[in-house]
């Protein structure tokens, strides 16, 4: 395992430690909201503490993107994007399905992926040009060549609801020429599951770059393509991603065409 991702697992299960003590007393957290359907936890803010204390300790002179605490630290071209809790619906309703996510990118290049589900134990990292891991164990998108058998996973445009009709129009689309769809709730761990070959595709718009970063060095790593709505690599920026095998992104691509307005084509 490359040292770097190595750091960034300790810091991953500290923080997955963390969310697990809580998770039995959700209801005694302090819950703030951000925004329509948009809540945050002291338990969001203590993991990311926690992930940021073990990251600056090695990497005091890196730059750090993070959910809760913003951006910190400019002028390095290191730069580590961190969720340290992906799935905050699901985790205060009780809903096992939630992660921990952190990338590091060099000089705007995604190098190293780490996605960890502290319920299951089950850690995916992936460093660039040497494949993704699930649990050291190596991992593959699905051959899967057309649509019909499919299973895809996505997420609901639940905070910003301008697209909820071009959405539906997809989702739509894809309900009629698949085997099923899902909504696990943490996008992270979504891309993980196409990385590791749960699912075939992934496709969801309006998300942050720390939903994506980690997630999408995976899915590359694991053979998969990811891109933008317009097939691009826009999609930290825009926050829309597909992500597949090579044959099922390409359809997955073709398919939500007709749905997209001017604001959804990258
Ligand atoms: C959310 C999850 C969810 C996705 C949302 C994200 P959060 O992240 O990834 O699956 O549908 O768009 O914002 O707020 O739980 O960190
Ligand atoms: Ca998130
Ligand atoms: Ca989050």
């Amino acid at each position: 395992m490359h040292p770097t991702i190595n750091i960034a697992t300790r810091a991953a299960r500290s923080a997955g430690n963390l969310l697990l003590r809580y998770f039995d007393r959700v209801d005694t957290l302090t819950i703030d909201s951000k925004g329509l359907n948009d809540f945050v936890t002291e338990v969001d803010r203590a993991s990311e503490q926690v992930i940021i204390e073990l990251l600056r300790k090695t990497y005091p002179g890196h730059a750090i993107r993070a959910e809760e605490s913003g951006y910190k630290g400019g002028g390095s071209d290191y730069e580590w994007i961190i969720d340290p809790l992906d799935g905050t619906t699901n985790y205060l309703h009780g809903f096992p399905q939630f992660s921990i996510s952190i990338a590091l990118k060099h000089k705007g290049v995604l190098e190293q992926a780490l996605v960890y589900d502290p319920m299951r134990e089950e850690m995916f990292t992936a460093t660039r040009g040497e494949g993704a891991q699930l649990n050291d164990r190596r991992i593959r998108v699905t051959s899967r060549k057309g649509l019909q058998g499919a299973l895809l996973g996505t997420g609901f445009p639940y905070r910003e609801q301008a697209h909820l009709d071009a959405y539906l129009g997809m989702f739509k689309s894809f309900v009629k020429e698949t085997a099923g769809l899902r909504r696990p709730g943490s996008a992270a761990l979504d891309l993980a599951y196409v990385a590791a070959g749960r699912v075939d595709g992934f496709w969801e718009l309006g998300l942050a770059q720390w939903d994506i970063a980690a997630g999408a060095l995976l899915v590359k790593e694991a053979g998969g393509v990811v891109s933008d709505f317009n097939g691009g690599e826009r999609y930290l920026e825009s926050g829309n991603v597909i992500a597949g095998g090579l044959k099922v992104h390409k359809l997955m691509l073709k398919m939500i065409q007709p749905h997209l307005s001017d604001h959804l084509r990258f």
